[in-house]
């Protein structure tokens, strides 16, 4: 349904001149199109870390992300144990949840490279499904990509294939890696679920069960940097044009070189505005990254097994998430929030090369001495003339040369750092020197600043920046960085992309739920329960097996949002022609459906099936959806 829905989607797009619904915001990320399965150009990074073999156990596969990221064994990466979660893996360790948690691993640091996997590339791993689930990046195409390692076990034959976005993105509506709200306590930093994991088992993949919420944390943050990328690479494209390209460039390369203090773009909020206002006159949405905190231990004392997996429906990813942020034209953090985005694509080995590269070059720079009058007091000074400056003999706590003070860098014998690397200012420039001359209670500091950030500016002026996603190898090329710092852009060497097998359609009666259904319940997996898959007679089998729990869900459509126990189905949209919307009604057909189902209810126990009646001893007493051992 969702593939019908972005054609139409794709057609009222053209008829609106691209601009989104009318009067409404647009989606930066719209989750009614999760976009192709297979990458359109491009590969994600993890096809570059599979590329010869996904190694097993778990533990060889997330050193094999360490080592392509540059990363020292447990340098870069953040790990949680979640044994009663919402991811589509929720059920698979029951009744044994606590000894088979879900693992969720996250590159949030950044190595020597060549590969930046910071932000970019996460796995969540079950044991007992024997699959891995992938997130990771894709450079070429600037989205992610949502892949399985199935089969991926002692003695397997482990193929990694692209998963069925319809799926994936009916919870990762941002197309992109989701996580909980503080306090994260369906993860291992609530202490009530470290006691029953260690009580569980001994050794969960080397990752320690007793660990703080520093740790999740972590994991929050990247998921929320994350995010971002899809809106900033839309800005990029879509709102600065040819001309804006080049100052936003240079402007988040000066944030990124003055150590985050600053930056210097006075035409760039005029080019942006403009160009923001015409793309998105109602503002852009930013996606939510973020699904309510849960207790997962709050279910009724005596439940057993995977009922105790449960989810009610107010904090089910599937639900439909409101925009995290609207950004608008006339927003003045709007500059800034797209400045701050870009320096999040450029890595911290870009950032410092680049450096060097500069520094080498800082003979030939011109320098400009700035001179101030001081007030001397101890090791103290306070200065104010061609620069503003305050600090003592081991800090400047602050300077300015015109502009938003600059703070925070270490001095030592006159030479100002920041993060190891020589201070920079706002305008990417070096802080070579500061002297301050006393004569008792005053005295007079020079500030000299060498002009070496102009080849930079320079190069990046002089090339064109196509309507293409931003590209961290073009910037190092035009910047003059060496070829071989980088990676993943070109797929040559790596095995053709598989996708999960897209099967026929379905025979008659199942033919009716193909349409509103079967791009979730009809893949290789048992959940969410692939009651649409298989042969004719499994099928059958299934439907039947399931009925209750199908008649539920599609009664819930009936009931206010706050009254559901659980997520209607098919779970509503979240856009409307690229715009935040939250569906209140089904599709008229899917009366249609319930009806078919009420009938084969009726068949069955010669009554008219009631979903109050049903539900008043529990959604998880209904009888499971999939024949047992299916
Ligand atoms: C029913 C909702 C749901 C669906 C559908 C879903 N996920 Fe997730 N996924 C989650 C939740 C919730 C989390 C975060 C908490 C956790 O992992 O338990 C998550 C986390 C992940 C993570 C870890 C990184 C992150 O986002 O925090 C990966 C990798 C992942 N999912 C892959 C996939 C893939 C691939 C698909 C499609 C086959 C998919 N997911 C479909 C709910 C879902
Ligand atoms: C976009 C993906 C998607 C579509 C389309 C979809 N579902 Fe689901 N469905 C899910 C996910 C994910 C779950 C598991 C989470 C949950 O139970 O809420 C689920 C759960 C269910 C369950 C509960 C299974 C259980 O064991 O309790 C039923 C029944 C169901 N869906 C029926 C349907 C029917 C019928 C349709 C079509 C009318 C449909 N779904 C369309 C994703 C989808």
């Amino acid at each position: 349904m969702k593939r019908l829905l972005a054609a139409v989607v794709a057609v009222c797009a053209v008829l609106l001149a691209g601009a989104g619904a009318r009067d409404m915001p647009a989606w930066a990320t719209d989750p009614a199109v999760p976009g192709p399965t297979l990458p359109p150009v491009g590969r994600s990074l993890f096809d570059f870390v599979a590329a010869d073999g996904v190694p097993f156990p778990f533990e060889a596969l997330v050193r094999k992300v360490e080592a392509d990221a540059g990363c020292a064994p447990g340098e870069c990466v953040k790990a949680v144990l979640i044994p009663l979660g919402r991811s589509l893996q929720r059920t698979a360790a029951a009744p044994d949840f606590f000894a088979f948690p879900r693992v969720v691993v996250a590159v949030t640091g950044e190595g020597g490279g060549p590969m930046l996997a910071r932000d970019r590339l996460y796995l969540g791993y079950q044991e007992k499904a024997n699959l891995v689930e992938v997130i990771s990046y894709n450079e070429a195409a600037a989205r992610f990509e949502f892949q399985l390692v199935r089969d991926y076990r002692a003695g397997g034959t482990p193929r990694v294939v692209y998963a069925n976005r319809d799926v994936c993105t009916a919870c990762h509506q941002n197309h992109a890696p989701i996580f909980s709200r503080p306090v994260w306590d369906e993860t291992n930093a609530n202490p009530k679920i470290a006691a029953r994991l260690s009580a569980a088992r001994k050794d969960f993949y080397g990752i320690p069960v007793h660990r703080g919420v520093d740790i999740p944390n972590a994991i929050d943050d990247a998921t929320d940097r994350a995010n971002r990328i899809g809106a900033t690479q839309r800005i990029w494209r879509e709102a600065c044009d040819a001309a804006c390209r080049p100052v936003a460039l240079t402007a988040a390369l000066q944030y990124r070189l003055s150590g985050e203090r600053g930056f210097e773009a006075p035409t760039l909020a005029g080019r942006l505005a403009r160009g923001f206002a015409v793309r998105w006159p109602w503002g852009l949405a930013i996606p939510n990254p973020d699904i309510p905190n849960r207790d997962p231990l709050a279910f009724v004392p005596d439940t057993t097994g995977v009922a105790q997996s449960h989810v009610a429906a107010g904090l089910e990813p599937l639900a439909p998430r409101a925009p995290l942020e609207l950004w608008t034209a006339d927003d003045p953090l709007l500059v800034r929030r797209f400045v701050i985005g870009l320096a999040e694509l450029i890595a911290e080995t870009d950032v410092r090369e680049l450096d060097a590269a500069l520094t080498r070059r800082v003979a030939a720079a011109r320098r400009r001495s700035f001179i101030a009058a001081c007030t001397v007091s101890g090791t103290r000074y306070d200065c104010a003339g061609e620069v503003m400056l305050s600090g003592s003999a081991t800090t400047v706590d602050a300077v300015s040369f015109g502009g938003e003070p600059l703070g925070h860098y270490a001095l030592e014998n006159g030479v100002i750092t920041s993060q190891g690397r020589r201070a920079r200012t706002a305008s990417g420039d070096s802080i070579e020197r500061l002297t301050v001359r006393r004569a008792g209670g005053k005295g007079e500091a020079t500030v000299t600043v060498v002009e070496d950030f102009a080849p930079a500016r320079a190069a990046i002026a002089n090339v064109a920046w196509p309507d293409a996603p931003f590209s961290r190898v073009r910037m190092r090329a035009v910047l003059g960085l060496d070829r071989r710092g980088t990676c993943c852009e070109d797929p040559a060497g790596l095995g053709a992309p598989q996708s999960d097998i897209e099967p026929p359609p379905l025979p008659a009666p199942a033919a009716e739920f193909q349409r509103y259904c079967a791009a979730c319940h009809r893949t290789p997996e048992g959940f969410p329960p692939n009651f649409l898959a298989g042969d004719a007679q499994r099928v059958r089998a299934s439907l039947a097996q399931c009925a209750p729990r199908i008649f539920v869900r599609l009664t819930m459509w009936q009931m206010p949002p706050a009254a559901r126990d659980k997520v209607p189905m098919p779970p509503p949209l979240a856009s409307r022609g690229g715009s935040p919307w939250a569906q209140s009604a089904p599709d008229p057909a899917i009366a249609l459906l319930q009806s078919t189902v009420a009938g084969w209810l009726r068949a069955e126990t010669g009554r008219i099936p009631d979903a109050a009646e049903m539900l008043a001893r529990g959604y998880e007493n209904l009888r499971p959806c999939l024949p047992a051992g299916a």
